[in-house]
């Protein structure tokens, strides 16, 4: 079997942070999200991907490269403009030819990957396989309509959803959905949509089965999901202090302490990682907080966050929480009057001040 990922996305909904940066290599627990996806497929068995790549090339495949990293190996195929899932599966015929393969959405985040998945649709003579989980919000997925356990109907973003089972960004196809990509129209966003192939499949009386996942699954396309997905990542770290810690500090539970990073005077309390180099000082880092590379966190408290490399945060009057902050930016208390909130802040930011 093949594998291909999707990271061609523009992440609008992460504003500010994907001006700058690929949304799928945001990091959760330090680790780039895309890098789950690869490793999944590499432990379901696969080393042959292909991974779609739109304006954020140069970045993705300075981050995975010709994938040896990862035991895999890599073909880039470029989409030059975002036209959708089902348009990108066109675009890679010649790489996927006629083998059964795996669509993974590079945002997406399943916790317990996806051999079992993998071994059974291969194993199997079926069409498709499609994987669905229950989720409050289907308005915002492709939505599966199910009648006597089997997939009869799906739509893609339906205003009245027919039920609460989404698409999970994780397909499985043989060469019969070329002839349904190829079948379609675009949709009303304009987008040669992947659930309108699998209609398409399952119309034409194609074998499209589906599976529900019980298991903790996140499309990230969100603040709030990026920082969940760190949650169940971080709760999967084992303590590992490789850097200083001096003999004022407390470090309690599961932390990860890179090398050369260095705590002083400062309590952290577990599950959380702090990246190589960041200096940490009179400080409190507190549960399901990623402090990734050459950070200095002085005076400060933080939790429940992400901060991405190079950050310096220091004497705040009050603890950070539920934050994603990008890559070098400085948060600190001003240092002369009037007492003000005093911001550079990139366009789409978004700040929230307590009363
Ligand atoms: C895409 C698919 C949708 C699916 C979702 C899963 O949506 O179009 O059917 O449920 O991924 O992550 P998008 O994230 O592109 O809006």
């Amino acid at each position: 079997m093949k594998a291909l990922i999707l990271a061609g996305g523009r992440g609008t909904r992460l504003r500010p942070i994907t001006h700058t940066s690929a949304k799928q290599l945001v990091p959760v627990a330090n680790k780039p999200i895309l890098f789950f996806a690869i490793e999944a497929i590499r432990d379901a068995g696969i080393e042959d991907i292909g991974i779609i790549v739109g304006d954020t090339a140069a970045e993705i495949r300075d981050a995975v490269g010709d994938g040896s990293d990862f035991g895999v190996k890599t073909t880039y195929i470029q989409q030059d403009d975002p036209l959708g899932l089902a348009h990108a599966v066109k675009i890679a015929q010649d790489f996927l030819r006629d083998d059964r393969f795996v669509m993974y959405l590079g945002d997406n985040f399943i916790k317990d990957g996806i051999k079992e998945l993998v071994d059974e649709f291969e194993a199997d003579s079926a069409n498709s396989q499609i994987l669905l989980a229950r989720v409050p919000n289907p308005e915002n997925f492709g939505v599966a309509e199910i009648t006597g356990g089997r997939v009869v109907g799906l739509e893609e973003k339906p205003k009245q959803p027919k039920s609460d089972y989404a698409l999970v960004g994780v397909y499985m196809f043989d060469a019969t959905i070329f002839e349904a990509v190829n079948a379609i129209r675009p949709s009303a966003r304009g987008e040669l949509e992947i659930t309108d192939a699998i209609q398409h499949l399952i119309e034409t009386g194609r074998d499209v089965r589906s599976h529900i996942i019980k298991g903790w699954w996140k499309d990230t396309g969100k603040l709030e999901d990026m920082l969940e997905a760190n949650r169940v990542a971080l709760s999967a770290v084992e303590r590992d202090i490789r850097g200083k810690v001096d003999g004022q500090s407390r470090v309690i539970g599961e932390v990860v302490l890179e090398e050369g990073a260095i705590v002083e005077n400062s309590e952290l309390r577990g599950p959380l990682i702090i990246g190589a180099g960041t200096v940490v000082q009179n400080a409190y880092i507190g549960p399901f907080t990623a402090v990734s590379t050459g950070c200095r966190i002085v005076g400060a408290e933080i939790e429940f966050s992400i901060i991405l490399e190079d950050c310096r945060i220091e004497s705040l009057p009050r603890r950070i929480e539920r934050s994603l902050v990008g890559k070098n930016v400085r948060i600190s208390q001003a240092p002369t009057k009037p007492r003000a909130f005093r911001f550079m802040v990139g366009d789409n930011s978004e700040i929230q001040v307590p009363e």
